[in-house]
């Protein structure tokens, strides 16, 4: 049986558990039937749960593949997650409540939090920061990560995060490509018991980012023992954050931004070389995050919200800040690895904090049922009380773990997909309404459509083709920073004759309930535990070695990680095939990009096989990286192996 075979064959049902529905936020399918008879007045509505500073004049102007949502509005999403809530008696709750990997630990109220973005605020204004200028953000995962981007927020400035985990080159390029004028980082952040030395990667960096006036740097080790994060402050550039925050003024009027302002860029790999910077609005994109997180994490008052991504993912941004702090939540951030200093750090934190709503991926879950029911078994989960899922196809394996083991079988669990680009959530059960089947991430949510397709846009009822989405949506990012025709061609040339649609790059299933299974991407991009590298990128890191005279990525099924990055190396003449240069290139790639891209394995190849056209056989190459030729060759594999496995394909593609 193939995965989708197996996939199609699950015949558990979920059903939403009754006492759920009867407190649920959405309990049946009321929304949904309204926004399938009007998608925009829907919005409309959902847009008026916000706090809008000038109402808009429409709703939606579509040109495709362009769309422009709440024109005329006017809004300030940093208001509308800090300001209303004070105005709304929450100035006490706790909006952040933090832990940092080697225990320190604060919580910041509403209040607090609020005090804290407008102080930073008037210090990036200070720093000459106005509305539109870009803003590097390169930060462990503490709360002036959050306080940063929302300070931006209220000022007007387009933030651009990089995960704390991308090597100074990634740095460099995403704040070349968006001109960013000030990088805010740390002396360094903690992974695994070890120090990044995010200070040093950014000094790195910005040897070569000329638009860079300014870099805040804030002191880790105020809440924590940083160890040797020795920083080298750069007389006139560099200032430490809390010298400035001491010297700022806490009073700072929310700036009125149009709804199609930008929020900000996120870099994502796509299938080149290059990351693009996805470009996210205001307006749109807050209605998408606020109406998102209340319905699908179905938030109340009293929850204890952890999404355990970091801010340097879309997940981070959404589900982390932005959606939960628009609807007054308490969130859990914690800033370490799952397994440090021990197995059960996850489940102690949810116990500690008295977690209800836990978001993570299901290269995480696969981890933890690896290592052992004993780890949750230690600790009180009983206060959980649904579970969601991101970042790629969960097993049912993995799915029934999770129900049972993590959600004592009471906790319902959606399985959500979206990206980068669709700002929030897109198919997702409700967790009061859907009935639930393991590895299907359901339906669209209300107000988004989706289809499945074939290559000439008929829609396909029942089986497998490519998702499309069918209608703008309001988090739907806008374009490409700075080549927005490599927006059209990504996202809307799939089908020539419907400029409208949508092609997020993921193939998908259908089955008899319309039910939709969303197998993965169908073009040359990779889900290593749940984030997405090019293969093209992998490549064009390894061609600049010295020794690499062509390269070729492709991924290979991991237990864990879903895919591993599976490279293959031909050398230049005069090099030779070590384990040694071997080990050299793999690390190579982790400073050009970052440790996350480090390939798993790499093979030398005498040669790459190749269609007559000279296209490298990827298809062949994927083949090699998951069957048996790999195995445990360390160096040389066979090139007679290639080059039969070169012949006998060769017809079929040339
Ligand atoms: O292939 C899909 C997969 O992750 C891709 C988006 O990656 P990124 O922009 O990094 O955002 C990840 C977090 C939203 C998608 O094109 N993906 C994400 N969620 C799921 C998924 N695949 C299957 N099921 C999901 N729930």
């Amino acid at each position: 049986m193939t995965d989708i075979d197996v996939l199609l064959s699950e015949s558990r049902r979920f059903p939403p558990p009754a006492d759920f529905t009867a407190d649920a936020q959405v309990r049946d399918r009321t929304l949904h039937a309204a926004a399938a008879a009007d998608d925009v007045a829907y919005w409309a509505d959902q847009a008026s749960t916000l706090l809008w500073q000038r109402p808009w004049d429409t709703a939606l102007e579509w040109t495709p593949p362009h769309a422009r949502w709440f024109t005329g509005g006017q809004l300030n999403v940093s208001e509308n997650c800090l300001d209303r809530h004070l105005a709304a008696g929450r100035g006490n709750k706790a909006a952040i409540v933090w832990e940092g990997e080697p225990g320190d630990r604060r919580t910041l109220t509403y209040w607090e939090l609020a005090r804290e973005v407008r102080t930073f605020a008037n210090v990036l204004l200070g720093l000459g920061v106005r509305k539109g200028d870009r803003v590097g953000i390169y930060l462990p995962l503490i709360p002036e990560a959050a306080i940063a981007m929302l300070a931006c927020a209220r000022i007007g400035a387009i933030h651009s995060v990089v995960f704390g985990g991308f090597s100074p080159e990634s740095l460099r390029d995403r704040m070349n490509d968006a001109a960013a004028s000030v990088v805010i980082t740390a002396d360094g952040g903690y992974r695994r018991g070890q120090v990044v030395p995010l200070k040093r990667n950014t000094d790195k960096a910005l040897a070569e980012c000329p638009s860079v006036r300014h870099v805040v740097v804030v002191q880790r080790r105020s809440t924590g023992p940083i160890g040797d994060a020795h920083v080298e402050m750069v007389e006139g550039r560099d200032h430490w954050y809390h010298e400035l925050m001491r010297k700022a003024s806490d009073v700072c009027a929310p700036a009125a931004m149009d709804a199609e302002d930008v929020l900000f860029i996120l870099y994502t790999s796509g299938t080149t070389g290059k990351p693009k910077g996805i470009v996210h609005t205001t307006g749109g994109y807050l209605v998408g995050a606020a109406s998102s997180t209340r319905m699908v994490f179905d938030l109340r008052e009293d929850d204890v919200f952890w999404c355990t991504a970091d801010v340097g993912w879309i997940t981070g941004h959404t589900y982390l800040v932005y959606g939960p702090l628009a609807n007054g939540a308490t969130c859990v951030m914690y800033e370490g690895a799952p397994d440090w200093p021990e197995r059960d750090r996850f489940w102690d934190l949810c116990a500690r904090h008295g977690v209800t709503i836990l978001y993570t991926a299901p290269t995480a879950i696969r981890a933890f049922m690896k290592w052992g029911d004993e780890h949750p078994r230690r600790h009180d989960l009983s206060r959980l009380r649904l579970l969601g899922s991101v970042g790629e196809p969960i097993n049912p394996e993995a799915w029934m773990w999770y129900h049972e083991v993590i959600g004592g079988g009471r906790c319902p669990i959606v399985d959500t997909w979206w990206q980068t680009e669709t700002g929030s959530i897109v198919l997702s059960p409700l967790p009061g309404v859907t009935t639930t089947k393991p590895g299907s991430a359901t339906e669209p949510l209300p107000g988004y459509r989706a289809a499945l397709l074939d290559a000439a846009a008929g829609e396909i009822p029942v089986g497998g083709g490519l998702l499309a989405l069918t209608r703008p949506w309001p988090s739907m990012l806008r374009t490409i920073w700075g080549d927005d025709a490599r927006y059209v061609q990504t996202y809307f040339s799939k089908w020539p004759d419907r400029p409208d649609l949508y092609f997020p790059g993921d193939g998908a299933k259908r089955d008899e309930d319309g039910y939709f299974w969303v197998l993965g991407r169908v073009d040359d991009v990779l889900n290593v535990a749940g984030h997405r590298i090019g293969t093209m990128e992998v490549e064009s890191a390894l061609v600049e070695h010295p020794a690499v005279a062509e390269a070729a990525v492709v991924g290979k099924a991991h237990e864990v990680k879903g895919q591993a990055i599976c490279a293959f190396v031909t050398l230049r003449d005069g090099h030779t095939p070590t384990s040694a240069l071997r080990d050299d290139l793999r690390s190579f790639v982790a400073t050009k990009i970052g440790a996350l891209a480090r390939p798993d394995d790499l093979l030398f190849s005498a040669d790459l096989p190749k269609t007559r056209s000279g296209k490298i056989m990827r298809r062949l190459l994927r083949d090699i990286a998951e069957g048996r030729a790999l195995g445990d060759t360390t160096t040389l594999a066979d090139p007679s192996v290639v080059a039969a496995l070169k012949d006998q394909y060769a017809d079929q593609e040339g």
